[in-house]
C-alpha cells in the first residue's frame, strides 16, 4: 500500500469513492470541494496496485487541524488502511507543529469511533442533533505532546535532507 498526497487528477476517483461511502445526511463532499481541498488542505490517498482505495482529509485553519473525513472502500476494510492514514497525517501535523487534531463523528458510527479511540482520540463533548437527520456527534481530540512535536519535527527535517 502507498500513501501519497492527492493531486487534481485524483478528483474523479475521490468523488466516486465519496458517493459510495456517504449519503446526503453525512455532508458528502462535492467534486468542486475536492478540487478546493487538493489545493488548500491536507488530502492524502492510499493506493493498492495503483488504484485509490481510501482517502483522508484534514482541514487546516490557522492553528487548528480538523479531521473532516476518512473513508476506505468496503472491499479493503479491516486491513489497517484507516489506521495507517491517520498515523501518516499525524506525522505531518506534528512536523508542522500542530498540538492536536479535532474531529466530529456520528454517535452511531461504531467502526469510526473504535478506530479513533484506538488511535488515541478522546471525547471532548457531545454535540446534540449535529447532523441533518438529528443524530448527535461526538467532538473528539487527539493531542500531540509539545516535546514530541519538536523531536519529530527535527527528525523529519533530517529525513527530508
Ligand atoms: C471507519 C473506516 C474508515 C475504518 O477503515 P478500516 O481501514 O477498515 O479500519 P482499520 O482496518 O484501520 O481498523 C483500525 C481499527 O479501527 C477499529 N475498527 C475498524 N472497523 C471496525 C468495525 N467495523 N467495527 C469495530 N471496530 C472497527 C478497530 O479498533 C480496528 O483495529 P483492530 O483491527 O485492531 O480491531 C471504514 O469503516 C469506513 O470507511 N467507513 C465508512 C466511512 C466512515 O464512516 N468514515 C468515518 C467518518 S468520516
Amino acid at each position: 500500500m502507498t500513501i501519497r498526497k492527492a493531486v487534481s487528477s485524483d478528483i474523479s476517483k475521490l468523488y466516486s469513492i465519496e458517493k459510495e461511502l456517504f449519503n446526503a445526511q453525512n455532508f458528502p463532499l462535492s467534486r468542486s470541494s475536492f478540487y478546493y481541498h487538493v489545493q488548500h488542505n491536507s488530502l492524502y490517498v492510499a493506493e493498492m496496485d495503483g488504484d485509490i482505495v481510501a482517502y483522508i482529509l484534514v482541514l487546516i485553519k490557522r492553528r487548528d487541524a480538523k479531521l473532516y473525513s476518512i473513508g476506505v472502500l468496503d472491499a479493503f476494510r479491516g486491513n489497517k488502511i484507516a489506521e495507517k492514514l491517520l498515523k501518516h497525517i499525524s506525522c505531518e501535523l506534528i512536523a508542522l507543529g500542530f498540538e492536536r487534531m479535532l474531529l466530529e463523528v456520528r454517535t452511531d458510527n461504531i467502526a469510526a469511533i473504535a478506530l479513533y479511540k484506538k488511535i488515541g482520540f478522546s471525547l471532548v463533548k457531545t454535540l446534540n442533533a449535529f447532523y441533518k437527520d438529528g443524530c448527535d456527534a461526538y467532538l473528539m481530540e487527539l493531542t500531540y505532546p509539545l516535546e514530541q512535536s519538536k523531536i519529530k519535527t527535527t527528525s523529519q527535517i533530517k529525513v527530508m535532507q
